[in-house]
């Protein structure tokens, strides 16, 4: 293998977590007519679809955005399919130079789908060159140095952009503005995991309840990764207690054995409470602070953490930080201080 091509391999396709994807991947809805949920983003999607492919046409880029596993990844894959085009896939931190970007656009055959997972994690050097990418389908580039270098135009074939970011915010104006589809993916009604749940548990061979399936659907914070996630680890608890049928005593023991509360807390989640409405009663409290206080990244507490407890009302953010609010007092069954609300 050339060193290149090396390069281009370890680029694509640098996923978070290996094992879990695997596991994700064979229980991955293929087309739009199997994706349960996300109705209004399935019926806007199907009209751009198919009117790119009535006129032949590589579909417009395309801004996804929502918390994580919400299936953002999921849907490039099916809009690649649907599209009947390639798709190849990356994440902003695995692009760490410019030429790392030029080697993946330049290895792209006209129509493909190329998906950049955390979009807004590009260095602000490498982002410039999307701009040109995208709009023009060509990236200008210094061969030389000194006196007299100029830039040479590489052209490129025309190709569709997905980008995925957990919030719209977090990306710079220029590059959320060459975005001509921007879909925006909500959490999941348990309703609509259950049939999420009860889908893959076939998918998987599983014997579910529908009851049981509900059980895990209410206790997954609205996202299908965590509802699948769970649902295997529900799976291993059944194999040893109940001859592998999964009922919904046997998803209530395993989600209390795993800490996992009614409404899908998790230890992480009641640490951060705990701090909120212990050590920093009815204050304000900043992210830096937050993450050593619970010792996990801030990163991973705004992108995995927050926003689930942000829904529930249990949380707020101001612009001091973040506050528990009333509810979370009761969620833990403490007394609301006179201060919160
Ligand atoms: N698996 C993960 N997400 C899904 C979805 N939205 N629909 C069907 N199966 C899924």
């Amino acid at each position: 293998m050339t060193a290149v091509k090396e390069r281009q391999n370890s680029i694509l396709s640098n996923k978070r977590n290996e094992e879990e994807n695997i596991a994700e991947e064979s229980i991955r809805p293929l087309w739009l007519a199997d994706y349960i949920g996300q109705q209004s983003i399935k019926d806007n999607l199907s009209v751009f679809i198919g009117a790119a492919n009535k006129r032949e046409e590589p579909l417009d880029h395309v801004l996804l955005y929502g918390s994580a596993g919400l299936g953002k990844t999921t849907l490039a894959s099916i809009i690649a399919r649907e599209t009947g085009r390639d798709i190849r896939i990356t994440s902003g931190p695995a692009i760490e130079r410019p030429i790392d970007l030029i080697i993946i656009l330049k290895a792209l055959k006209e129509g493909d789908v190329l998906f950049i997972d955390e979009i807004h994690r590009l260095r602000r050097p490498i982002e410039e060159i999307l701009y040109s990418a995208m709009e023009d389908f060509a990236v200008d580039r210094v061969i030389s140095r000194g006196i007299g270098a100029k830039p040479i135009r590489i052209a490129l074939p025309k190709f569709t952009l997905i980008g995925a970011t957990t919030r719209s915010g977090n990306l710079s104006s220029p590059l959320r503005a060459r975005f001509g589809i921007m879909l925006a993916l909500s959490f999941y009604t348990p309703e609509q995991l259950e049939k999420i749940v009860m889908r893959s548990a076939t998918i998987l061979n599983v014997q579910i309840t529908q009851k049981a399936a509900y059980e895990v659907a209410s206790r997954s914070r609205g996202t299908p990764r965590i509802a699948n996630r769970l649902l295997r680890r529900v799976r291993d608890f059944a194999e040893i207690k109940n001859e592998g049928t999964i009922t919904e005593e046997i998803a209530d023991y395993a989600l209390s054995c795993l800490g996992i509360d009614k409404r899908g807390l998790d230890e992480e989640d009641r640490a951060i409470l705990e701090i909120l409405t212990g050590k920093f009663k009815g204050r304000a409290v900043g992210l830096e602070t937050l993450s050593a206080s619970v010792s996990d990244e801030p990163e991973n507490i705004e992108e995995v953490y927050e926003p689930y407890l942000l829904k529930e009302g249990l949380i707020e953010k101001t612009t001091r930080g973040r506050m528990a609010t009333a509810e979370a007092y009761i969620c833990l069954g403490k007394e609301v201080p006179q201060n919160v609300f």
